[in-house]
């Protein structure tokens, strides 16, 4: 008989109730207790948790957020939170950890472990920009969102003859932005990992227009940064508690920027939370379902410091390690699948 503990920590994500459903119903098969921590590593550290039970997770595979809540908070911010965390699953005889995040939460986990704390992780982000696996879940789902928005600003695009800017989620890597943009038929897709030129960016809609085109549609994502930035500032300084401004504004200055030099009307959406709500596709909730069932296995053979990752077909555990030190980025072979659609490519 064993206790679990499992928790949710960072922005939300479509797929975490599958992950959590997944957890607790195979838990419970090895007839071990499960305790859900409310709001993320803030639960452990004021110690609010709950006993999870079958009837608390039926119906919740294809609802999206999570049952548990989630913060941003970062217990190593201060010592003393630390402190009482450690107290606390000593308190409640945790015998190991569960902890659904990205490389936030990940990384906290890591801490954990090298500290001894029986922990596991299971990667999860929209952003898809965790290390060490193919997929984190919830990614899928915000691809289909976001292709779903392009085809609908490309029918109104194209009535009014506008240049649509669409930004979308993406800290620190363009998956979001590169993904959607091929589903979607984007004409300019703008990355973190590629500062651009706006000069350049606007030559290839130029080119696009000079032509029988006069419509376009531009992806870019909130951490797409411009070679020159005195034009594209960020638009919040407020910082969580693991040292990330507030992202956001990038799409109305490009927008801006693109109307004032090419004369096209030219308009801009945020999809934000959007991206990030609601109910899983199908391949998220499978996958999730899939990393809760292997989370609850690695537990069970003992195999602490690693997270569950898809590699190719295969869920296969992969070091904490390895998962956080470095972000994965957009593949530039992929990237530069996107810019074969583009009047005038310039991301060489
Ligand atoms: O980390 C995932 C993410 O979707 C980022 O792309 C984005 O910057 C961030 O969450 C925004 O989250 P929130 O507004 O909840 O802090």
């Amino acid at each position: 008989m064993k206790k679990i503990g499992v928790l949710t920590g960072g922005g939300d994500c479509p797929g975490l109730n599958a992950v959590i459903r997944a957890v607790v119903k195979k838990s419970l098969k090895n007839k071990w207790e499960i305790i859900g921590i409310i709001d993320g590593w803030k639960g452990l550290i004021e110690g609010t948790v709950k006993q999870l039970s079958d009837q608390d997770v039926s119906g919740i595979l294809p609802k999206g957020g999570t049952i548990l809540g989630t913060s941003r908070t970062n217990p190593f911010k201060e010592q003393k939170n630390v402190d009482k965390l450690l107290a606390n699953i000593k308190k409640f005889k945790l015998d190991a950890l569960i902890a659904i995040g990205g490389e936030d939460t990940l990384g906290v986990a890591l801490q954990l472990h090298k500290m001894g704390v029986p922990v596991v992780g299971v990667p999860k982000t929209i952003d898809n920009d965790i290390s060490g696996t193919d997929y984190t879940f919830g990614f899928d789902t915000a691809v289909s969102i976001v292709t779903n928005a392009i085809d609908r600003l490309h029918t109104t695009a194209e009535s009014h003859h506008r240049i649509m800017v669409l930004e979308v989620m993406g800290r620190h890597a363009g998956w979001i932005a590169t993904i959607s943009g091929i589903a979607g038929g984007a004409d300019e897709i703008l990355i973190p990992e590629i500062p651009f030129h706006i000069d350049d960016v606007c030559k290839n809609l130029q080119a696009r227009h000079k032509s029988e085109k006069k419509f376009s549609i531009v992806v870019v994502s909130e951490g797409a940064k411009p070679c020159d930035s005195d034009q594209f500032e960020i638009l919040c300084e407020e910082k969580d508690d693991f040292g990330h401004v507030r992202l956001g504004g990038i799409g109305q200055r490009l927008a801006k920027q693109i109307e004032k030099r090419l004369g096209v009307e030219t308009r801009f959406t945020v999809l934000g939370h959007v991206q990030r709500g609601g109910s899983p596709t199908a391949y998220d909730r499978v996958l999730a379902t899939r990393y809760g069932v292997a989370a609850v296995e690695l537990v069970k053979r003992g195999e602490f410091g690693n997270m569950v990752a898809l590699r190719g077909y295969k869920i296969l555990p992969v070091h904490l390690d390895e998962s956080v030190t470095k972000l994965r980025t957009v593949d530039m072979d992929i990237y530069e699948i996107a810019t074969t659609f583009f009047a005038h490519p310039h991301h060489r």
